[in-house]
């Protein structure tokens, strides 16, 4: 039988993410049903969309606690939209197109996750110079057109996961030039070069891993910080 396409992106994030971290991707479900009441409390504003995208996610989160053998415990959202994980865990959580993922590990293992999922085909040429730095545009030169719209959308896809996964460590915004990525080698390994100092500083003591892959229809990153040995 043929992969849904949340299958085929389940697959994708396991090859991604190292093998300690637990991950689940679905279809956003049609009910809030799986919500506890501290998130039903803080979900009552929300729209519908964000809502089941939130209701969505935080079920996967649970099946995630129970697949590391944890206690079933709410994820709220702080101010700045971050996930308030609980003590013994870190994750990391992204929606595009109808389909949802969600990463878990204990924080004996990684002190952050990051991953993002992007739904369509490239990144627009419009946003090339606000997403990309003189050096990324540079590797992509020559490329052909949809190749290279592919890329950037990759490139664009690991920024967000690698923001999602210091954003908990440093509290900072940071835009898209902070970062910068290389081509993926043949493992979808991204190296990278951090263009903020307090980031660079806040991350020094940790081994951070950025990986990204891209087909046809989407483009999907991970990001790792690993507790120290
Ligand atoms: C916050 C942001 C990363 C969300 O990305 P998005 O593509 O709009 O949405 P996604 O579906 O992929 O991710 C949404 C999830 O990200 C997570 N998230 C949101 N803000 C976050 C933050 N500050 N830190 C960590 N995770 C965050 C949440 O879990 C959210 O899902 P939830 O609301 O159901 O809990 C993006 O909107 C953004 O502001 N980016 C900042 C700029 C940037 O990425 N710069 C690159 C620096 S190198």
């Amino acid at each position: 039988m043929v992969d849904s396409v949340a299958e085929q992106i389940g697959k994708r994030l396991k090859e991604l993410m190292p093998s300690q971290v637990a991950s689940q991707v679905v279809e956003v479900s049609k009910n809030i049903d799986g919500l506890l009441p501290e998130e039903r409390q803080q979900s009552a504003s929300y729209g519908d969309k964000r809502l089941l995208e939130f209701a969505t996610t935080r079920v996967l989160l649970r099946n995630l606690m129970k697949d590391l053998g944890l206690k079933a415990q709410p994820v709220l959202s702080g101010k700045n939209r971050e996930p308030l994980w609980p003590n013994d865990v870190v994750g990391s959580i992204s929606h595009s197109g109808g389909v949802v993922m969600a990463t878990l590990s204990e924080s004996c293992h990684h002190r952050a996750l990051g991953i993002d999922l992007e739904m369509r085909k490239g990144l627009d040429r419009k946003l090339f110079e606000k997403i990309l730095l003189p050096e990324e545009e540079a590797l992509l030169f020559g490329i052909e057109e949809t190749e290279k719209s592919r890329l950037a959308l990759l490139f664009f896809s690991a920024k967000e996961a690698f923001y999602k996964a210091q954003f908990p460590m440093t509290g900072l915004f940071l835009g898209f030039h902070a970062l910068q990525l290389s081509l993926p080698d043949s493992d979808s390994n991204l190296s990278f070069i951090i263009h903020n100092e307090q980031v660079k500083e806040n991350l020094r003591p940790f081994s951070t891993q950025i990986k990204a892959q891209s087909t046809d229809n989407f483009a999907i990153a991970s990001c790792w910080i690993d507790q120290p040995l």
